[in-house]
């Protein structure tokens, strides 16, 4: 068993942290922030993560996991030495890489001398950080210390990091040194996921690959969405026929209001700095930040259209995480929407069941609602932003009721089209049909299918 050290407990770091000392190993994880760290030596998990105070909790008990303020009690004897910090956007687009500088000067000045020790880089960083790190761990550290980094992206998504972390699709490590990954590689040996040995700028950039084509398929749907709305075709169907294609696969196909959260829009902004640095000519990535953005102002355009004018209007927001199963609002659409909204003279109304602190402290003069039908009593039109799981067995009828106009925007196709007008409710989605309808009139199509 590895005697590991994580630097920076947040969603990865911690999810990291519980990872390796449910596996056995004896992990120390630090973090600059005191409070956070006080609450996890009790063994309580600050964030929200479904499963994962389970098994913070566990280990902790187990002594098999703890927590500090003091890089020298997780790195002097750690074998293997996993950064983990925050990584965001910077005022030009770019990853601001000051908490990684900070972390690897932090841990160069406490590694133990004439030993080696493997520093692991999961957090997303720009291609070239791992020689970058290499050279501040040399600087920091004592000239007999023995040090190789390895890049080792991280893939999980949030909501179901426990999940991801158990399930990984694949390992991917990065090193200037194949011992070295192979080392990195016997700690995930319980693992049957496929495992890719590169070379630490090709790992870096797996990472942002990954992201950003995700991120476009988003975008790719989203506009198609647009276009369906337009001409009359329902894109839940267009994204089911696509995604029957095997060379295409269903996976991240759902049309909405834009990705959000705390990766996606910032690494496909990071590559697009880079590859414009590095003076190539990133069109797609532009595309897709364009489309996203789009996203939600048509979502306000639509909202406008269907009550005719904002200001004055009552609007209900159901759900305000970047999505389902987490508290994160980072980069959640909600915070543009109601931001917008509030400019506009729109009166707001929101109910998450998980995510209300956060917003509260950004907006004081949104009303906070205990669920989602006091939320809907006395608006205009009720508007689903966050797919909880929780929205969908709602009952409808006294949602309508209640509603001062019974009008619904679906931000994330979460109800049948159909159904929820039968109800009486006026209704527009995504990329699906709405009612009243909203599409072209066969008239106008005739010019796309005459001769
Ligand atoms: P986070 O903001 O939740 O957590 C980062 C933690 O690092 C915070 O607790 C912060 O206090 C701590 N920290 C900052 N500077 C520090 C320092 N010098 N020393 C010790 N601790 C320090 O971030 P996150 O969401 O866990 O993301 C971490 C990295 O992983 C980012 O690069 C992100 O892009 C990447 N990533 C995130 C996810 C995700 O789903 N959140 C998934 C894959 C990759
Ligand atoms: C994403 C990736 O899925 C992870 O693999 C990656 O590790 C992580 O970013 C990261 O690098 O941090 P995450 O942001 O947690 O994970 O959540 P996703 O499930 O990918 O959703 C991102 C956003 O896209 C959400 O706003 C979601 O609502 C939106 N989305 C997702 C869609 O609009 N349509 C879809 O079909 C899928």
């Amino acid at each position: 068993m590895a005697r590991i050290g994580v630097i920076g407990c947040g969603y990865v770091g911690l999810s990291t942290a519980v990872l390796f000392a449910n596996l056995g190993n004896q992990v120390v994880g630090v973090d600059v922030d005191h409070a956070k760290v006080a609450q996890m030596q009790n063994g309580l998990c600050p964030v929200f993560e479904p499963g994962l105070s389970e098994l913070l909790e566990r280990n902790v008990n187990a002594k098999r996991l703890q927590f500090t303020t003091d890089y020298a009690v997780a790195v002097s004897d750690a074998d293997f030495v996993f950064i983990c910090v925050n990584t965001p956007m910077g005022p030009n687009g770019g990853a601001d890489m000051r908490y990684v500088r900070q972390a690897a000067r932090g841990i160069g000045r406490v590694l133990a001398p004439d030993r080696l020790t493997v520093v692991v880089n999961k957090s997303t960083m720009p291609i070239g950080s791992g020689d970058m790190i290499h050279a501040l761990l040399t600087d920091e550290a004592a000239d007999s210390t023995r040090i190789a980094v390895v890049s080792n992206p991280e893939f999980l998504r949030e909501g179901s990091a426990v999940h991801d972390m158990l399930h990984p699709d694949r390992i991917v490590l990065g090193a200037a040194d194949r011992a070295a990954a192979e080392a990195v590689a016997e700690l995930y040996k319980s693992f049957a996921a496929p495992l890719l040995i590169t070379d630490r700028r090709t790992a870096e950039m797996i990472k942002y690959a990954s992201n950003a084509f995700l991120a476009a398929r988003i975008s790719f749907i989203n506009e198609v969405a647009h276009i369906c709305d337009v001409l009359g075709a329902d894109v839940r169907q267009v994204a089911e026929g696509m995604g029957l294609d095997k060379r295409i696969g269903p996976h991240f196909l759902n049309a909405g209001i834009g990705f959000g959260g705390s990766c996606f829009p910032k690494d496909v902004m990071a590559l697009e700095f880079m590859a414009e640095e590095a003076n190539c000519h990133p069109q797609l990535l532009h595309a897709v930040l364009d489309i996203n953005r789009d996203s939600r102002r048509s979502f306000i355009r639509k909202l406008n259209k269907m009550l005719g004018a904002l200001e004055g209007a009552t609007i209900a927001l159901w759900g305000l995480a970047f999505k389902p199963d987490t508290d994160d609002l980072r980069e959640a659409p909600s915070l543009e929407i109601i931001r917008d909204l509030l400019m506009r003279g729109a009166i707001v109304r929101a109910y998450d069941p998980v995510a209300m602190e956060g917003t509260r402290a950004l907006f004081p003069t949104v009303t906070f609602c205990a669920d989602p039908y006091e939320a809907a009593t006395g608006a205009d039109a009720v508007t689903l932003i966050t797919d909880w799981n929780e929205f969908k067995g709602l009952d409808l009828e006294r949602v309508r009721e209640s509603m001062h106009r019974p009008t619904f925007l679906d931000g994330r196709n979460l109800y049948d089209p159909h159904e929820i007008a039968a109800l009486g409710f006026t209704y527009c989605g995504v990329g699906v049909p709405s009612y009243p309808a909203a599409s072209l009139p066969t008239s106008q199509l005739s010019r796309f299918v005459a001769d």
